[in-house]
């Protein structure tokens, strides 16, 4: 495996998930792991990852200099460069103007690093400082118009630094830099397959399940799917799946999940219908957050009903993954926790009892999917768009009603299934509709209307942490329009949400 240090970078998961698409495991652990526990680890490469601090301030995060001398390859990037430098003698400075965007690169050294690359290619730069000085331990590899150390190397040691950024699509040969590093330099076997990861993991939930019975929450989302159809093929008769209906979901989304998820693994599935009761304790709340913490409370109560109505039940499955182990800080080895940017619900409290497995936690999302096609999943379950665990409650605004729930669903399963028939789904991240909280006049026929408006919401991202609105063709949003205003009774007027993230969030609540 290669290991990642997290300088506290927007990239550092970037920097595992494009390793491992090189079929190498990469794992990410703290910044100031020591270099006895490094050695311990036995990594074949680390790299430094970039982050928000500059090398001279009091308080910026260093590494352990030790890892430099235990004679593993070790790679810096943008402030994990600049670290790496500084650290064996070089100089690191402000740059007169903050670089951020694309640069052309001269690569001036073809060794390892840059082995099989052309002399010229673009680079992704991001960044307020840069080494001004190299140490002569160091030489340079290439360069550009206004960074003379673009990537350096070690002269005797495996150590090599640049300033951009490789990870990210914006350097189109990062890919073949970080596998230059990973295969070439480190040595590292191209062998860490996900159907690998799935026969191992299946066989130690049998080992760890032994003769007991496993409960597991399914929601039509893609993890829990995928943790239910693993578990199936560990366990089969000894899984009890439990969706809990709570009148928020989606247009036949009950039925979707029965059938698309049911009829491939034959589990047993309890299915709680609880609509009543949600709508019940959201009457008369509209304060987005509140609305949260009542969907929330209402979840675990009614899943902890059901589940003590498994009398053999021992083990609860979830679907964490690992992005939410290092954000937690749960991984003793990795970064430190980071507040999470937003508000789970969704999730179940320790306090239920069960022992849990979470059979991704080494995963990435993409891998979870990849995973799900390979157990055997339906394309439709695995590349649904996320959907929040407060539901449709979330993108209906202000006061939650049935019947405006009803006329959301309608609106947007049209939506849906237009972005579908232009072939566009897969193409946006997530796709939907809001019921906003006003009325507006339209004329239909000769008479007026007095009416509800739907914003159409479609993104594009690859994290979901910033995003942009979707180009939707002119003629898509004119069908969507025709046909919601057309079908779904209550509706006359129909936005398009033309604002990125930041500053606005993808759900509208
Ligand atoms: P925002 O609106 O914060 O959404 O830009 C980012 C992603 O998170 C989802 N989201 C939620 N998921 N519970 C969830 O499980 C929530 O309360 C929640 N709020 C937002 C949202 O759908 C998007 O994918």
């Amino acid at each position: 495996r290669v290991i990642v240090l997290d300088f506290g970078s927007q990239y550092a998961q970037l920097i595992a998930r494009r390793v491992r698409e090189q079929n190498v495991y990469c794992q990410i652990v703290r910044h100031d792991l020591s270099a006895d526990r490094i050695a311990e680890l036995a990594p074949k490469g680390i790299i430094l990852s970039g982050g928000p601090n500059s090398v001279y301030e009091d308080g910026a995060p260093k590494c352990d200099p030790g890892l430099f001398k235990l004679g593993i390859p070790v790679m810096g990037i943008c402030y994990g460069m600049q670290l790496t430098c500084e650290a064996l003698g070089g100089k690191v400075d402000n740059t007169p103007s903050r670089e951020y965007g694309r640069a052309a690169c001269k690569i001036t050294n073809h060794e390892s690093l840059f082995a099989g690359m052309p002399d010229d290619m673009e680079v992704w730069m991001s960044h307020g400082d840069q080494v001004s000085a190299i140490s002569d331990q160091f030489e340079p590899l290439a360069q550009t118009g206004t960074c003379p150390y673009a990537a350096v190397k070690h002269r005797e040691l495996p150590i090599y630094a640049m300033q951009f950024h490789p990870e990210v699509t914006h350097t189109p040969l990062g890919g073949q830099i970080l596998r230059n590093f990973v295969i070439g330099v480190c040595g590292c076997e191209a062998s860490w397959q996900l159907s690998d990861f799935a026969e191992a993991t299946i066989a130690r939930v049998r080992e760890q399940v032994g003769d007991r019975r496993v409960i597991c929450g399914l929601s039509g989302g893609v993890d829990s799917s995928v943790v239910a159809a693993l578990l199936y093929k560990a366990i089969g008769p000894q899984l009890t799946c439990i969706l809990v209906d709570n009148g928020l979901l989606r247009k036949n989304e009950q039925d979707i999940v029965i059938n698309e998820f049911s009829n491939h693994f034959k589990t047993d599935l309890h299915v709680v219908e609880a609509e009543d009761r949600f709508l019940a304790s959201l009457a008369g709340i509209d304060e987005p957050q509140e609305k949260r913490r009542r969907i929330g409370h209402d979840f675990i109560e009614c899943f902890k009903a059901e589940a003590e109505k498994i009398e053999d039940a021992h083990f609860l499955a979830q679907g964490t993954l690992y992005p939410d182990v290092i954000e937690s800080g749960a991984d003793p080895d990795g970064p430190a926790a980071t507040i999470k940017l937003h508000h789970n619900v969704g999730g179940l409290p320790e306090e239920l009892g069960f022992e849990l497995i979470e059979p991704l936690r080494d995963l990435f999302k993409d891998e979870v999917r990849r995973l799900g096609l390979e157990l055997g999943l339906p394309e439709i379950l695995v590349w649904r768009h996320p959907f929040p665990g407060p539901g449709l409650a979330v993108r209906c605004l202000g006061e939650v009603t049935k019947e405006k729930l009803d006329v959301l669903r309608e609106a947007d399963s049209i939506v849906v299934a237009e972005i579908e028939a232009a072939g566009l789904y897969r193409e946006t991240s997530q796709s939907f509709a809001v019921l906003l909280p006003v009325q507006s006049v339209g004329v239909m026929g000769d008479a007026r209307t007095y009416d509800n408006a739907i914003a159409v919401r479609s993104v594009n991202t690859d994290d979901f942490m910033t995003a942009d609105w979707s180009r939707l063709p002119y003629d898509l949003l004119a069908k969507i329009s025709t046909r919601i205003i057309n079908e779904v009774k209550g509706v006359n007027r129909v936005c398009y949400d033309i604002s990125s993230k930041p500053p606005a969030t993808i759900e509208w609540e």
